[in-house]
């Protein structure tokens, strides 16, 4: 297992690489496991905080790909700060195919 790398950029602008995320696991828990600052999870992943919010790189947006309804609903709650890549990471599943990903974290709700 392992394999998929992923750069977040912290709301300071300092960047972490994520060496060793699982595939499978979400894009949140291995957030969490690097110490990623501004990714709270309050929720534990269930998609009801909306503490785990990233803006996805444009570049990066399409093979992440669009929320679904439940997703949806809690972003339309963090509109004042939403972009058109925002994504809650604990809804994004890591794979092969998202090696590489790059994502800004929102600012503190
Ligand atoms: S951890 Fe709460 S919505 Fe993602």
């Amino acid at each position: 297992m392992g394999g998929v790398v992923a750069t977040l950029i912290q709301p300071d602008g300092t960047a972490v690489r994520i060496a060793d995320a699982q595939k499978g696991e979400s894009l949140m828990e291995a957030a969490r496991r690097a110490g990623v600052a501004g990714i709270l999870a309050e929720c534990g992943g269930a998609c009801s905080c909306a503490t785990c919010h990233v803006f996805i790189d444009k570049l990066w947006f399409s093979k992440v790909g669009d929320p679904d309804q439940v997703e949806e609903e809690m972003l339309d709650m963090v509109d004042y700060i939403r972009r058109p890549t925002s994504r809650l990471s604990c809804q994004i599943r890591l794979h092969e195919g998202l090696s590489g990903l790059v994502a800004e974290v929102a600012p503190e709700l």
